[in-house]
């Protein structure tokens, strides 16, 4: 794993925005997979400002939640037509996301993990991480292997995403959400976190134990891992001296 600490949220989101724009320059058919929440509005802005080319470009979300409508403010797909799709030149033929309305989920997911393996696969995965570590919405005790599928939040999430509702009440109890087995298959995954409130769940991903209770961890297993930090979110890592050190010693040809 990668890890970059930066000194605040705007360097180092401009930082991951100068990688996905590298990507997106090198494979102009890049496959991406796509995250939510206020930590990629953050990330989208600064993409949006980097000009690129996404005619090309597919993208598969992560997750979506059941019930809501594509047209519903804070439906998955309404956060990504608001926050990015609508700044860039993306075919709306080449946007997939998991569609939180189907009559039955089960089919649904099985039909997304096919379209996913049809795409070729995911190239580069965005990820946010919650306060509990969960990513796209893979809870404490999610599978490690876990595919697209149905899963129930937690009330900590539910507190956590009532910010955007209004109410905790009106945050919907399911969601449909990539599993950590395909998230794992992503050839590159790239996760961003900013704040004190994620520095717990940072630290157990990046040095804790490989387990269920915190499903970024599972990211240990990846061999390509980046992750960008802002200093709050690199708090209470051990070893946070060594990452930036190693960052410092990076060869040219490696900088971003
Ligand atoms: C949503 C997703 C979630 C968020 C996580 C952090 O698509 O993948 O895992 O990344 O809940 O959300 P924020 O950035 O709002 O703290």
């Amino acid at each position: 794993m990668e890890i970059i600490i930066q000194p605040n949220v705007e360097i180092a989101t401009a930082l991951a925005a100068r990688l996905l724009g590298k990507i997106i320059r090198e494979k102009p058919e890049v496959v991406l997979g796509l995250a939510t929440g206020s930590t990629m509005e953050v990330h989208y802005r600064s993409l949006e400002a980097n000009k690129l080319d996404w005619s090309g470009v597919t993208t598969f979300n992560l997750d979506e939640y059941v019930g809501l409508a594509p047209d519903h403010p804070q439906s998955y797909h309404h956060f990504m037509q608001k926050h990015l799709f609508q700044h860039v030149n993306v075919s709306p033929q080449s946007v997939n996301i998991p569609d939180g309305m189907a009559k039955n989920i089960p089919a649904e997911c099985e039909a997304y993990e096919r379209k996913l393996f049809a795409a070729g696969g995911i190239d580069l995965q965005l990820l946010g991480i919650g306060t509990d570590g969960h990513i796209g919405f893979n809870e404490q005790t999610s599978s490690l292997a876990s595919r697209t599928r149905l899963k129930t939040l937690t009330p900590q999430t539910r507190k956590d995403n009532a910010r955007f509702f209004g109410s905790e009440e009106q945050v919907p109890h399911h969601v449909v959400t990539m599993g950590i087995g395909t998230i794992l298959e992503s050839r590159h995954c790239v996760m961003l976190a900013f704040g004190a409130r994620k520095a717990k769940a940072i630290a157990e991903a990046v040095e804790g134990p490989i387990t269920s209770m915190n499903p970024a961890s599972a990211l240990q297993l990846h061999p390509k891992v980046t992750v960008f930090l802002d200093e709050a979110a690199a708090a209470d890592l051990t070893l946070k001296n060594y990452y930036r050190w190693v960052y410092d010693q990076k060869p040219d040809w490696q900088k971003l």
